[in-house]
């Protein structure tokens, strides 16, 4: 939601600082602010709006100088985007930034207004915390933190300073991620490992309510009650270069065409002799022949790929899949029992209501099988099995090459499974396991054939003030992504429809001109699908139709075409996202939206 980091070493902090809020400006970016030791005393910089508008701020008003202090990218949770409510916090000698939520913030305010502490600026949660570490701090910084920790319910990580503790941060967290990275004399603490990636690729995972105290370039851990701790010292395998935008005008772009080499590093190791394998994770083929029922939790994108999963696991392993918007299956008592499988989908592996869908299904006794792409993160460290995709990191809030993993990965658990329980042979598991070796190319393929033809239509899109996306079967799974991807950085409204759903009331919304993108990559629907693409083109719809390149379809129905290669329609879905993706990207540029960074948005949503 929010992006922390904080520093202590032998370079200007404040270069530091803003550096790594750069690369962390995707969880938030609606004002900016650092806090810096500069001659023993604590130097704030805060403003509304991007970091660039907080280095303006810097040149023309000075920037703090020193070598120990922390800093904070916002995306606006309490309190609108102001230069009050932006980052640090202080109280009286205590200076704060804060990741996250405080749910019982309004009783803490009362609690200390009724305390005599009524000094408050903004209208944040943060800036409660800030004085209810003031309020505890008696000089011994790790009692105040405990205190305070003890009193605050929700998700939040936090860089703290005390006045009188010049040169060090301190650092916990309960819920929201942080990680502590260790340079050559010099440490960090960040929300995410490609804020500091520049300096070093060594770093800990600071795990629930553990203490991070930073000073003379080195880092202890303690827990609350003070109690010494050793932590493992991880390695990123990834590098600075990987997490920038290499060439590319957008990240989102980038990572469109990082997709190929992101499947093939995720499928690659979990195939042996032709076959899914995915015992390295945990998955044992007499737990996949087991499942009683199959549940699929997670949010947007990655909700949508636990949509195509549910098609291909149903049809190919004859299993019942159910599949969970997050926030909701939380909340409604799903009828689990310990012979079901819930499988959460999280690029980052934070998302809070995916996290505690995951907790529900634990206490409930149900397996749990993780899948993300953030290594070390909440979601995989607490499922029961874990399958990691390795798309590397994604930093455009537009989910795209992290999308693509997700359907590779349904795609080898349904393969696996189906094998497992008989529904299919080995021949036809090596045949499907093969085509799905073969996507690295074909993806690559597709992105040089349709590049042009969707930057052109993007400019038929840029006008409309809605659409539709349209599909039946797994192409009706794709549209949701597909008009996902499409109203979330072009900003036109775009809703999904199953095809043969739209006579029931939506087809009163087409009106002249009105774009209807239709996904009809799957043969067997092919007709039907053409039939109701017709209907809305007889209306006055603009068409769009993403097919084969074989299907016959004539300019009774489509406006225009985008042809894309013909492999088994059961795949169809990787090949058929890269238009709709691509089709996204070049009506947000063609707006002159911010692509990677779209209004309102946050890259990991760690609050419900
Ligand atoms: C994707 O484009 C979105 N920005 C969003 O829907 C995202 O997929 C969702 O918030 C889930 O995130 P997660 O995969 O990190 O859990």
């Amino acid at each position: 939601m929010c992006g922390i980091v904080g520093y202590v070493g032998y370079r200007d902090c404040t270069d530091v600082l803003v550096s790594a809020l750069t690369k962390l400006e995707y969880r938030g970016y609606d004002s900016a602010g650092i806090a810096v030791f500069e001659n023993g005393k604590i130097a704030v910089a805060k403003t509304q709006g991007r970091l660039s508008d907080l280095t303006n701020k810097m040149e023309t008003e000075g920037k703090p100088h020193g070598h120990a202090g922390i800093g904070h990218t916002r995306w606006a949770t309490h309190g609108e985007p102001s230069d009050i409510n932006s980052h640090p916090h202080s109280g009286r000698r205590v200076t704060i930034v804060h990741n996250g939520i405080i749910e019982n913030y309004k009783q803490l305010k009362q609690f200390l207004i009724d305390n005599e502490r009524d000094e408050f600026l903004s209208d944040t949660d943060t800036e409660v915390v800030a004085q209810l570490l003031d309020f505890y701090y008696d000089g011994n910084p790790i009692r105040c933190i405990r205190k305070t920790l003890h009193e605050l319910r929700g998700s939040f990580a936090l860089g703290i300073i005390f006045s009188d503790r010049p040169e060090t941060v301190y650092a916990v967290r309960c819920e929201s991620p942080l990680i502590v990275a260790q340079g050559q004399g010099e440490v960090f603490i960040a929300s995410d490992v490609p804020a500091v990636i520049k300096y070093t690729k060594d770093y800990y995972l600071l795990e629930q309510e553990e203490i991070a105290v930073l000073k003379n370039g080195a880092v202890q851990f303690c827990s609350l009650h003070g109690r010494m701790l050793e932590k493992e010292l991880l390695t990123a395998d990834w590098d600075e270069d990987s997490a920038e935008k290499g060439g590319y005008p957008h990240y989102m772009l980038k990572e469109i065409h990082e997709q190929p080499t992101a499947v093939k590093t995720t499928i690659t190791p979990r195939i042996e002799d032709g076959l899914p394998n995915l015992s390295e994770c945990g998955i044992t083929v007499d737990s996949l022949r087991s499942f009683r029922h199959i549940f699929i939790v997670a949010c947007g994108t990655a909700m949508h790929a636990g949509m195509v999963g549910k098609y291909v696991m149903e049809k190919l392993a004859r299993v019942s899949v159910t599949v969970d918007i997050a926030s909701e299956f939380r909340y409604r008592d799903p009828l689990l029992t310990e012979n079901d499988l819930v499988i959460i989908i999280s690029q980052s592996g934070e998302t809070a209501d995916s996290k505690a869908a995951l907790n529900l299904a634990k206490k409930r006794g149900a397996k749990t099988l993780a899948v993300v792409n953030v290594k070390g993160s909440s979601i995989a460290r607490e499922a029961d099995m874990v399958v990691y995709t390795h798309a590397g990191p994604e930093i455009a809030v537009a989910s795209t090459k992290a999308y693509m993993v997700q359907l590779s990965v349904m795609y080898l658990i349904a393969f696996e499974m189906a094998f497992a329980k008989g529904k299919i042979d080995k021949e036809t598991c090596r045949a499907l396991t093969a085509e799905l070796v073969s996507m690295p190319q074909v993806i690559d393929d597709t992105i040089h054939h349709v590049l042009d033809i969707c930057q052109y239509i993007s400019t038929r899109l840029i006008s409309a003030e809605s659409l539709l996306y349209i599909g039946r079967g797994l192409d009706y799974a794709l549209s949701m992504e597909g008009s996902l991807k499409l109203k979330e950085i072009s900003y036109i409204h775009s809703e999904s429809y199953a095809a043969g759903e739209l006579k029931h009331g939506t087809i009163s919304l087409i009106t002249d001109g009105m774009p209807v993108i239709a996904i009809a990559t799957q043969n067997t629907l092919l007709e039907k699908t053409v039939s109701n693409i017709r209907e809305v083109k007889a209306r006055g719809a603009m068409t769009i139709v993403i097919c084969d390149e074989k299907a016959e379809i004539g300019v009774d129905a489509a406006d225009y075409l985008i042809r894309i290669p013909k492999i088994n329609e059961m795949l169809m879905p990787m090949v058929a996202t890269v238009p709709m993706q691509l089709l996204a990207y070049y009506t947000s540029v063609n707006k002159g939206n911010d692509v990677d960074k779209p209004r309102n948005l946050a890259k990991s949503v760690t609050v419900e």
